[in-house]
């Protein structure tokens, strides 16, 4: 049988002499809110209004791209999506896993595949090429062709 410590025992597992565990309660807490305000806005704009999802193509994507503001919203989207479902998958490891060396390897592949896509997210948001040239006019944005 299993038995669950008590909630306020000591950790048995050496653990930081920080207060970073709390921090991550508060960050998971601060950051959940901040998700639904951009969640639901992102989900407005794109499933909703002007055409809903069927405005959906390259065009449509490209043109909220050229203007800073819906660059910033899905950049804090990404980012905090990434580190909020990171944190919460780290808390759910140390859980779960019990072998110190199970916790490590899977633990490096959730920091490994974060940096990864945070990194490709942050790299297409800003990188990208609204007007690529050869490309049909009816699929780009209007403001290319002017
Ligand atoms: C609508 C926006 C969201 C809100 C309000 C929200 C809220 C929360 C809160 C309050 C917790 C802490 C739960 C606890 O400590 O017991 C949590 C945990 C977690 N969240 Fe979110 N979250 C949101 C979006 C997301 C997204 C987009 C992801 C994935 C990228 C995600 C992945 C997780 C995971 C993996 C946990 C850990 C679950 C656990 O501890 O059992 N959440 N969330």
């Amino acid at each position: 049988m299993t038995t669950i410590a008590e909630p306020r025992s000591r950790a048995t597992r050496k653990t930081s002499r920080t207060n970073a565990e709390m921090i991550g309660w508060i960050f998971m807490r601060a950051s959940g809110v901040l998700l639904i305000v951009l969640i639901f806005g992102h989900l407005i704009t794109n499933l909703i209004t002007d055409g809903g999802v069927h405005a959906i193509d390259f065009g449509f994507v490209a043109g909220k791209w050229a203007q800073p503001i819906w660059q910033v919203w899905d950049l804090l989207m990404l980012w905090l999506a990434m580190v909020h479902g990171t944190n919460g998958v780290r808390t759910i490891i140390n859980d779960y896993a019990e072998r110190a060396g199970t916790r490590l390897v899977l633990k490096s592949l959730l920091y490994l595949a974060a940096v990864v896509i945070v990194v490709l997210g942050t790299l297409v948001i800003f990188t990208f090429n609204p007007c690529p040239p050869g490309a049909p006019a009816d699929l780009l944005p209007s403001f290319c062709t002017a």
